[in-house]
Order: C-alpha cells, then sequence, then structure tokens
C-alpha cells in the first residue's frame, strides 16, 4: 500500500486537509453513511461557543450501526460477542439477532411512553443488555445517560435531577471478583433521594444474582418481559444534530457536567476512526476493554464498531485474577481481535502479575496488529514492557469524555508513524492542536503550556453542557477565545509529536477514572470532625493516581486520627463509590492558601511527592506551608 511506504506525508495531506477545508472534508466523510435525509451543509458555526455539524442532515445512528449492515447483507456476521468470565458464559449476537433485540426493545420503550427527545438513565455491568438498552433509547431519538455500576446512590440521584429521565433501566446487579454489587438498593435509594422522579424502571434480573424486582418495588418491569413481548420498531430518523446521549464527567466542581454528544457528527466520527486509528475494516473484531460507563465503552464498545460494521468484544472481566493475568490475551486470542485497547493501570496489573509474559506466549496473537492505550498517560516504562513481552505496536492515544474520540494519535489504517515513549502521537485530523502560554500566547515546540484545540471542535466532540450553556462557556470556552482548552498541559516537539504531561486543574485520574476532588471534598467535609479538607491526587504506581485527603479537625473535634480514617473511608465509599479507591487521610493543623483563600493544591501535592518547592508568592502564611511540610506523609513514587 503506498500510504505505508509515505506515512508521514499521507498523515500530512490529510490532517492539512481536514483543516484547511474542513467543510468539504467532513462532509466527504459523511458521504459513507446512509442518510434518510444526505445533508447538503456540513457545518454551522455562530464564531463563538456553537457549531452544529451537518444541520440539514437526518439520520439515526442505531440504523447505521445495524439496520444498514443487515441490510447489506452481514446478517450472519456477529455482531457483538459477550465474554463473561464472571459467569463463564459467552453469547454471540449477529447484526440479525441484535437489530431484532433492540427494535424489540425499543418497542417496549415506545410501549412506556417514551418518545424523541426523552431522558433514560442506564445503570449496568458490562452484560449484552446495556448496549442493547443504549440502541434501543437511541433508536427512538430518545437520549440516554449512563450513570457507572461503580457509583453510589448519591451520584444516580444527581444523574436523575440533572437530566430528569422518563424511565431508569437497570440490572439487579454486577460481578465484581471480591463480591456482588447489588444494585436494585442502590436504584431504591437514589430515587428516594432525588427530587426528579423516573416514571418507569425497567430492571434486567441476571439470574446468576438474587435481588427480585419486587423485594424493591412492585411496580418496576421486568426487562426479559418487556423485551420478549413487544414488537420491533423503525428507527426514527433525527436531525444530525440532535442529542443521543448526555454522559457525566468530572468537573472541578461537586456537580458532574453532562456532555451533549449528538447523532451525526458521532456516526461521522466514529465511521472515520476505526479504519483510520485503529486499522479495523468491517467484518474484523474490535476488544475494547473499559466499561460501557465511560466514554471510550460508549464509542468503541457500543457505537464505533458496529457503525464501522466491525465486531465488538465485551468483556466482563478483570485484567488479572479472573483467573489470571493472560486474561485480555485470552479473551482477544479466542475471538481473533484485530486490535486491543484498555488503560496503562490495567496494563501495569498485568505486569505486576506476570512481569516475562508467560502468559502471552500461551495463546495465538496472530490476528492482533495494535495495542491502543489511553485514559492517562502511558508511562514510558509500561510502553517499553509492553511492546517487549508482546512485539507488536503499543499505540498510546489521548482523549477525553469531551471530544468523545481521539485527539491524538499514531493512525494505524491511515498512516502509521513511527511511535515515541511518552507520546500519543500527533494530532488526529480534524483537531488542530495547539500550546499556549497563559496570555493565550502560543508557545515554541518543546515549551510546556495549556493544550488547546481550535475551535470549532470536529464532528463526534462536544456540542455543549446538557442545560448549562453558561457553564460550557466559563469551562472550556473563555480562557483562550477562539479555542477549546482541554485542560492539560503538555508540549508538541519539534516533530509535531503531542506530550500530555498533566491537568492544569484539580481533575484527577484513579485507574482510569476521571474523578473531581471537588466531589470527594464535599463528601469528607459532611463528617462532622471535619472543619476543613483538601484532595488531591499522588502518584501510584498501579493507579496512575490515588485520591489523600489532608483533612483539618474542628475544635471540639474528639475523635482519633485512625478512626476518623475509617469512617471517612466508609463514607466516601457510601456516598460516592468504590470506585474512588479511597484509602488515605492525614490530620493536619491547617491547609496552606493563598492570601485570597484558594488552597494551593499543587504546592501541597509538590511538597508530598518529596519535590523542593519554594513557598508561591501569593502565599497567606509561610509557616502553615513549613508545618504541613513537616506534618503530611511522604508519598514519593
Ligand atoms: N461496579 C461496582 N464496583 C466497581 C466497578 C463496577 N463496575 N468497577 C470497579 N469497582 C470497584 C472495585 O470492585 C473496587 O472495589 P474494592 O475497593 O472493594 O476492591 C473499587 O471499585 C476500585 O476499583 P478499581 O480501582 O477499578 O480497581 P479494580 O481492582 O477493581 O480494577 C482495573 C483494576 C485496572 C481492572 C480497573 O481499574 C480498570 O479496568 N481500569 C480501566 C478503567 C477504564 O477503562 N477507563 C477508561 C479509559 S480506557
Ligand atoms: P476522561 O474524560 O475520563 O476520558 O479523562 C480524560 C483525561 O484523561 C484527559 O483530559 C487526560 O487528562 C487524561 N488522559 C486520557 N488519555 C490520556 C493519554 N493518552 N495521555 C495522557 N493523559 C490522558
Amino acid at each position: 500500500m503506498v500510504h505505508r511506504q509515505a506515512p508521514a506525508t499521507t498523515y500530512r495531506a490529510t490532517f492539512d486537509r481536514a483543516r484547511q477545508e474542513p467543510e468539504a472534508f467532513w462532509l466527504e466523510q459523511a458521504q459513507t453513511l446512509d442518510w434518510h435525509t444526505k445533508p447538503t451543509t456540513a457545518l454551522d458555526y455562530d464564531g463563538q461557543s456553537q457549531w452544529k455539524w451537518f444541520p440539514d442532515g437526518q439520520l439515526n445512528i442505531t440504523y447505521q450501526a445495524l439496520d444498514r449492515w443487515v441490510a447489506e447483507g452481514r446478517n450472519d456476521q456477529p455482531a457483538l460477542i459477550w465474554d463473561s468470565v464472571m459467569t463463564q458464559q459467552k453469547i454471540t449476537y449477529t447484526y440479525a439477532q441484535l437489530l431484532d433485540q433492540v427494535a424489540r426493545l425499543a418497542g417496549a420503550l415506545r410501549n412506556q411512553g417514551i418518545e424523541r427527545g426523552d431522558r433514560v438513565l442506564i445503570y449496568m455491568p458490562m452484560i449484552p443488555e446495556a448496549l442493547i438498552a443504549m440502541l434501543a433509547v437511541a433508536r427512538l431519538g430518545a437520549i440516554h445517560v449512563v450513570t457507572f455500576g461503580g457509583f453510589a446512590p448519591k451520584e444516580i440521584a444527581t444523574r436523575l435531577d440533572d437530566a430528569k429521565p422518563k424511565a431508569v433501566i437497570a440490572a439487579n446487579g454486577g460481578l465484581e471478583p471480591s463480591r456482588t454489587v447489588r444494585y436494585l438498593p442502590n436504584v431504591a435509594e437514589a430515587i428516594a433521594m432525588a427530587t426528579h422522579q423516573p416514571e418507569v424502571v425497567i430492571v434486567k434480573q441476571r439470574g446468576e444474582i438474587d435481588d427480585r424486582i419486587a423485594e424493591f418495588d412492585a411496580s418496576w418491569l421486568d426487562f426479559d418481559e418487556q423485551r420478549s413481548t413487544s414488537e420491533p420498531v423503525d428507527a426514527v430518523p433525527v436531525a444530525a444534530t440532535d442529542p443521543l446521549y448526555f454522559l457525566h464527567t468530572s468537573g472541578t466542581t461537586s456537580k458532574p457536567k453532562a456532555v451533549i454528544r449528538d447523532h451525526g457528527g458521532y456516526a461521522v466520527a466514529a465511521a472515520w476512526s476505526v479504519p483510520n486509528i485503529y486499522d479495523v475494516a468491517p467484518g474484523e473484531v474490535m476488544f475494547v476493554a473499559s466499561d460501557v460507563g465511560w466514554v471510550v465503552g460508549h464509542t468503541y464498545i457500543v457505537y464505533a464498531p458496529l457503525v464501522a460494521g466491525a465486531t465488538t468484544v465485551m468483556y466482563e472481566g478483570k485484567p488479572v485474577g479472573t483467573p489470571d493475568a493472560g486474561a485480555f490475551w485470552r479473551v482477544a486470542a479466542e475471538h481473533g481481535a484485530k486490535m486491543i485497547f484498555s488503560a496503562p493501570t490495567a496494563y501495569r496489573a498485568i505486569r505486576a502479575a506476570d512481569p516475562t509474559g508467560e502468559q502471552w506466549k500461551r495463546y495465538d496473537m496472530s490476528k492482533l496488529t495494535n495495542i491502543f492505550s489511553a485514559g492517562e498517560r502511558l508511562d514510558e516504562d509500561t510502553y517499553h514492557w509492553l511492546g517487549k513481552i508482546t512485539g507488536k505496536p503499543v499505540v498510546d492515544h489521548w482523549w477525553q469524555t469531551e471530544t468523545g474520540w481521539p485527539i491524538a494519535a499514531n493512525l494505524r489504517g491511515l498512516a502509521p508513524m513511527p511511535l515515541k515513549a511518552g507520546s500519543p502521537s500527533v494530532p488526529v485530523p480534524g483537531y488542530d492542536v495547539g500550546v499556549v502560554n497563559p496570555l493565550g500566547e502560543p508557545v515554541e515546540p518543546g515549551t510546556e503550556g495549556n493544550i488547546v484545540i481550535k475551535l470549532p471542535l470536529p464532528p463526534g466532540a462536544m456540542v455543549g453542557l446538557y442545560g448549562e450553556p453558561e457553564r460550557f462557556h466559563l469551562s472550556y470556552l473563555a480562557a483562550f477565545p477562539g479555542y477549546y482548552e482541554t485542560g492539560d498541559t503538555g508540549y508538541i516537539d519539534d516533530d509535531g509529536y503531542v506530550f500530555v504531561l498533566g491537568r492544569s486543574d484539580d481533575v484527577i485520574n484513579v485507574a482510569g477514572h476521571r474523578l473531581s476532588t471537588g466531589t470527594l471534598e464535599s463528601v469528607i467535609a459532611e463528617h462532622p470532625a471535619v472543619a476543613e479538607t483538601a484532595v488531591i491526587g499522588v502518584n501510584d504506581g498501579l493507579k496512575g493516581q490515588k485520591p489523600v485527603a489532608y483533612v483539618v479537625l474542628t475544635a471540639d473535634a474528639n475523635i482519633s486520627p485512625e478512626q476518623l480514617a475509617k469512617e471517612l473511608v466508609a463514607k466516601v465509599r457510601k456516598d460516592f463509590g468504590a470506585v474512588a479507591a479511597f484509602r488515605d487521610v492525614d490530620v493536619v493543623s491547617a491547609l496552606p492558601k493563598t492570601r485570597s483563600g484558594k488552597i494551593l493544591r499543587r504546592t501541597m501535592r509538590s511538597i508530598v511527592e518529596g519535590e523542593d518547592v519554594a513557598a508561591p508568592a501569593t502565599i497567606d502564611d509561610a509557616g502553615v506551608l513549613d508545618t504541613f511540610a513537616v506534618q503530611a506523609t511522604r508519598w514519593e513514587s
């Protein structure tokens, strides 16, 4: 193939075309889809904070994902392979079978009054019904709001009140290696806590889990019964700009942000990215080891593989311990995956359990061409180790819930380029990435700064925050006019490779899960013995970062530090969720602050990670910093 001989040129030409003629470029890509009404215009942009891709097009993404392939004769091709080590089950759904399941559930939802524009909250583990529920909601032109299974009732309640869904679709539980997570008590508690009340609750009763609907609310409906007794319905054509889903993500405050994704732009980005970034063609297999609760799961477990006519593998299990560190390799080999994609924390867990890669050698990995990583920076050690034991290209790529698909990647299908350890490679066509200083001025190659993307964002990326246009503007667009602020810092080298170094805000990344320190702080601050707290993310060898709470006690507190830590750990688990992996509490006499009262989190982090730090000029009381440095536990990696 010609492009493999001159990849840099091919990459550059494609990138430049997408930058110079974005409308022609994306309109051309849109031709690969089967539209209800073909768009004649690519973009409607107000030059500021609103952009709409394919404003006069009409389609339904589930038609692209299912009906189109059945119409083209892919009926018997596997669409979804569910591989559950937790239940020892493997189920394959062909395109025809998946279409039938989705269309029937959509029929059931319509019978329950769900229509275009209604919201439906989905709280399910990694089971096929989660994907079927998402597609069924979308098929009606309704909007799904998936809530990760590791979240506690309060987080579900927040999403109920924010999105005001007409229905909730849940499972009765999820299976973690050490325990069964009972979902129904969480759903019941969340509904009791929320102001907004859903009209309908539909429950997938997993045979492996005992909880029955009647124990919680006899009016809740049974998923299987609803699906099997309803007639299939057609996909509802909607405007390309109609919202497909809201996905909440952590911001700097305790209230999560509901990122809005549309039907048309997302379908086009999905269709383009699967062959060009992941090098996967129709009929080939993608194994993305994430969770449907996260953006990676939304795009590359659910929508993109199907929109691209590929087969998606949905895996219920962990990278290690279920039963061993060869779990991912077994799944990839058994189902003939062309690619695998997970987070660095998962690869580190495999390395810790199997440092010499013995498990890899047990399987025929000949079909696998690339190993992808995202969710946090792939550290160089893990990058080199993974390359060495597998002999395959290890491809870090960088993206966010907000963008929905990669901002920077090595485009393995379009034009594979040399890989550099520590870098997710180059900006993906459509993303005009730059680095600016705090004044918004571009910096020289190699100089660290704020990573920004020139507006408008490409198809598939966020188009706003649900119900919060002002927050959308302030969070992403206000700091550097004309640019989207990613919240990440880093630099671009002389070859145009992006290096992402960290966040410029208070968002932390624990085992590939993005958490807001503000949310954790608000939970901890509710404890009666806590006068004040700051949570910071410190380096962790396995999880990338872990949250540590620095707590100042109230004057009348009468509790030992050990007891307080125990109570706070239990409280975070109950009010936020186990996924925070919160275990560490440090009692200090005061928190270092600026004169305007802002807690100096970054300075605190540098101190506890053992770096030499000078007191910032804005500090209120340098003595507090000195005392903090003496009292705080060190977390040097
Ligand atoms: N439902 C309920 N609880 C969950 C859960 C879920 N879906 N996922 C995780 N948890 C729980 C875990 O059981 C654990 O509980 P514990 O404290 O009782 O042990 C806790 O939350 C912390 O989980 P985690 O930090 O994820 O550790 P883990 O040992 O369960 O798993 C990894 C480790 C590496 C497998 C996991 O973190 C992972 O897959 N991370 C990748 C995340 C990802 O896909 N990010 C998206 C970008 S690719
Ligand atoms: P999320 O929205 O949960 O996908 O988290 C997005 C954030 O994770 C980004 O803003 C980055 O801080 C971080 N991130 C994701 N992928 C990478 C990567 N490949 N390299 C560095 N940071 C990453």
